[in-house]
């Protein structure tokens, strides 16, 4: 057996299914960069069949990012097989993952399938997919709630037909470590046979809080993939955290006794950049890149820490990227200082885009004491790159005890500055309300959500929207350290987006 332990990130499949995450197909190509910089084995880039906006991502992802593995879902349909296929093709290195159900209740529930069908259309996925590439896996779903002589039978057929992945999904967070080990030593056994070329694998969501848990005991049954999501993020309560795995067998590899690939300096970016680019807030106590991870209250923590900082950290800070943002810009650097600062966190900006960015930090350093690296990032992040229909120019809001509050917004449309009026309930739904004069769109908003990004009185808060115009969604964020402003900017970058989706369907 090897020692390899392959990491198969689905932060942008099963992560991306999370309710309100909406991500643009260049968002999840930045994402995915990002993971090829932390250096994750395989990168499940979407569900090509799924819709156009998906298909798009994983063929860009496909052409664009080198060293992970590439891989698209797919279900055991001719169809969706071709399609993940022609999306993946111009990879380096892909996979077709194809799934079909095989508990009871889902067969008999959900696809009206007999055991005997299902059975032939895993054979018949599994072939088509193998007819295009060698690299194979193929899931169960709902493995752990499915009889176990038919779990096996299907594996098998699976392998046998050219899979060269066996994943054993907890689809729905059911199961619990000794159970886990159990079934997946017996899949062990029985499916690979012997067969090192065969991989087993886990996907465990999170429903009972056990997914990190169970997906590490597995490696003690032989399992030598864990299939995650940057953040824990995914269906419902979530998948495996991708960060979380690392730490513990790298940190623990006295315990686990595999090896992994992953740079994991750069898992506190990319914890940081899925929260941005999916509204995602990332708790504070989340182990390893929460915000607390390596904070230490109480005064006998502080007091052994600073004695020695192994009486209570197990881990460096460092060792995974949190080394403390150093405050790197105020309101008198200029643009030599920008320059700098945007060389130490390896962002590069044309004419254009530096201009705007530079703009906005002077803006927003006129406001605030000091700008710090993360909050460099964001700003970055969120200042518009490329050519918007409209620009968010400022805002006024008026309102107190008596008044109805009113939101007077300056938008620069084709080149003119022009001023819209809306009122409403509140400060923010008065500015939604004047944006949605100026763009003329009716867009519902379906999630709004304000995380602080830095602490302090002038702490910059970040805003998260997801809007609905014309039965599409699309998300936005926007920074300030005035909630209503940095509102206003996230619901102006969302209806951005939909001002250019509908362009490029014409
Ligand atoms: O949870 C699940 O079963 C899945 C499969 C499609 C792998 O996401
Ligand atoms: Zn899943």
């Amino acid at each position: 057996m090897s020692d390899r332990l392959v990491i198969f990130d689905t932060t942008l499949r099963d992560g991306e299914q999370a309710p309100g995450i909406a991500l643009t197909p260049d968002e999840k190509l930045t994402i995915a960069h990002q993971l090829a910089a932390l250096r994750v084995d395989v990168i499940e880039a979407g569900f090509a069949a799924s819709s156009d906006g998906d298909f798009e991502a994983v063929a860009n992802i496909a052409k664009q990012v080198r060293g992970p593995v590439i891989a698209s879902l797919a279900r055991c349909h001719p169809d969706d097989i071709d399609r993940a296929n022609d999306a993946l093709k111009h990879a380096d290195r892909y996979r077709i993952h194809v799934f079909q159900s095989t508990s009871a209740i889902h067969m008999e529930r959900m696809l009206r399938m007999s055991p005997d069908e299902v059975m032939k259309s895993v054979v018949e996925g599994v072939t088509r997919a193998r007819g295009y590439v060698d690299d194979v896996e193929f899931s169960p779903q709902d493995a752990t709630r499915t009889d176990v002589d038919f779990l096996i039978a299907v594996c098998r057929a699976a392998v046998d037909a050219g899979a060269t992945t066996i994943n054993v999904p907890d689809t729905v967070g059911y199961s619990t470590p000794t159970e886990f080990v159990e079934l997946l030593s017996k899949v062990y056994a029985e499916v690979t046979r012997g067969r090192d070329d065969i991989i087993v694998s886990t996907h465990c969501h999170n429903d009972l809080g056990l997914a990190v848990a169970n997906s590490l005991s597995a490696i003690h049954a032989g399992a030598r993939q864990i299939e995650c999501a940057m953040n824990g993020i995914g269906e419902r309560a979530g998948n495996t955290s991708t960060e979380e795995v690392i730490m513990a067998v790298k940190t623990r590899e006295d315990q686990f006794g595999v090896e992994i690939g992953a740079d994991t300096t750069q898992l506190f970016d990319t914890s940081r950049l899925v929260s941005r680019l999916t509204g995602y807030p990332v708790q504070f106590n989340k182990a390893v890149v929460g915000r607390n991870a390596f904070a230490h209250e109480s005064g006998i923590h502080q007091h052994g820490v600073l004695r020695d900082r192994l009486t209570y950290e197990i881990m460096d800070p460092a060792e995974v990227g949190q080394s403390g943002s150093q405050i790197i810009l105020g309101k008198h650097s200029g643009r030599a200082g920008f320059q700098d600062a945007l060389n130490k966190i390896g962002v590069s900006l044309e004419d254009d885009a530096f201009q705007r960015a530079f703009n906005r930090v002077k803006e927003l350093a006129d406001r605030k004491v000091e700008i710090n690296e993360e909050e460099l990032r964001i700003i970055v992040a969120d200042t518009p790159q490329g050519d918007n229909a409209v620009e968010f120019v400022g805002m006024h809001v008026a309102g107190g005890n008596d008044m109805t509050p009113e939101a007077t917004v300056k938008l620069r449309i084709d080149g003119d500055e022009q001023s819209f009026k809306g009122t409403g309930d509140g400060m923010v739904h008065a500015a939604f309300a004047a944006l949605r004069q100026g763009f003329a769109i009716e867009a519902g908003l379906i999630d709004y959500r304000v995380v602080p990004v830095t602490a302090g009185a002038d702490a910059m808060a970040e805003v998260s929207v997801v809007i609905g115009v014309d039965g599409k969604t699309y998300s936005g964020r926007g920074i300030d350290t005035d909630v209503v402003t940095g509102s206003a900017r996230a619901f102006v970058a969302a209806l951005n987006k939909s001002i250019g989706a509908k362009a490029e369907e014409g």
